[in-house]
């Protein structure tokens, strides 16, 4: 961003209590102030390109926390394709007009690469075990010691009591999870609902490279994912996969990368369902080149 239009930010959010932090040791001074005044921290961490369904995580944040710290940082550890890094979305001069309109205190940490770091931008290796090696896990390659690596540091430099995640990632929620297992880091990870469009789309950054009539046509995803809702119980498992794998090869918009119906606790895919088990579905598809995901409870 060029730095006068920092500047001009910072005016803006002058006029709410909002702070922007991009240097760790200053975040943490400030963090070091608030845990001696024994105010309990809330953490939301996002990639940026923030819509209503961060807002909505913030509002949980607020809810159960006497401070909210929102990190924005596109982590480039998490993206095993370079084309789709380079496209993500950056618009922190929007985050933060977006922000200051909608909340009156909130610790922005907006950190540079070299900050996070240093000179190597470099995956730590985690033991997920099975949790990783589904889905996202068998697609994107890296991603989750990716995603680890930056939760990790985060949570090393924030400090917080408890971290708010969205259940559209609900793989990567499982993996925090764990993460926070392996690590001992004493954060509580606390997952919030999907957040929707009124058409069903879940919502995502990635939402804002699609046109208004391709979102629309995205609502597929959803559609399939409560008609398999729908169908659960009544048919075998594997026969309404089947089902499902056809109907999206035949409409012509979205490309499948994977449907699975999964155990909610483990992911592991489901050949036989067991009645006191939670299950979920799963869909990662391609609309154009934009990868979206989205998943929903079947029990
Ligand atoms: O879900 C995301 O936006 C990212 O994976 C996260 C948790 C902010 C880590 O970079």
């Amino acid at each position: 961003m060029q730095f006068p239009s920092i500047i001009l930010i910072l005016h803006q959010l002058k006029k709410s209590d909002l702070q922007l932090y991009q240097e760790n040791q200053l975040l943490q001074a400030a963090m070091l102030k608030l845990k001696n005044n024994s105010q309990s921290i809330g953490l939301v961490p996002t990639m940026g390109a923030l819509h209503e369904g961060h807002m909505s995580l913030i509002r949980e944040a607020e809810k159960q926390s006497d401070v909210v710290v929102i990190s924005i940082f596109v982590n480039p550890t998490q993206f095993n394709n370079s084309s789709d890094l380079d496209k993500y979305p950056r618009t922190l001069e929007e985050d933060l007009i977006l922000l200051n309109q909608n909340f009156k205190d909130l610790i922005i940490f907006s950190p540079t690469i070299k900050e996070v770091y240093g000179e190597s931008i470099t995956s730590e290796k985690f033991e997920f075990g099975n949790l990783a090696q589904q889905m996202e896990g068998r697609f994107r390659d890296g991603h989750f010691d990716g995603v680890g690596t930056i939760l990790k540091k985060l949570f090393n430099i924030v400090q917080p009591d408890k971290a708010f995640f969205g259940e559209k990632d609900y793989q990567q929620l499982l993996i925090v999870k764990k993460l926070i297992e392996i690590t001992h880091q004493n954060v509580e990870i606390i997952g919030c609902p999907i957040s929707r469009e009124n058409n069903g789309l879940a919502r995502s950054s990635r939402n804002k490279r699609l046109s208004e009539e391709e979102q629309e046509k995205s609502t597929f995803i959803f559609k399939t994912l409560q008609e398999a809702k729908e169908k659960f119980g009544t048919k075998n498992v594997l026969l309404l996969k089947q089902e499902i794998e056809e109907k999206f090869s035949k409409q012509d918009f979205l490309e499948l990368e994977y449907f699975e119906i999964s155990d909610a606790a483990t992911l592991v895919p489901v050949t036989k369902v067991e009645e006191h088990k939670k299950y979920r579905a799963f869909i990662a598809a391609y609309a154009n080149d934009v990868r979206l995901i989205d998943n929903i409870a079947l029990n």
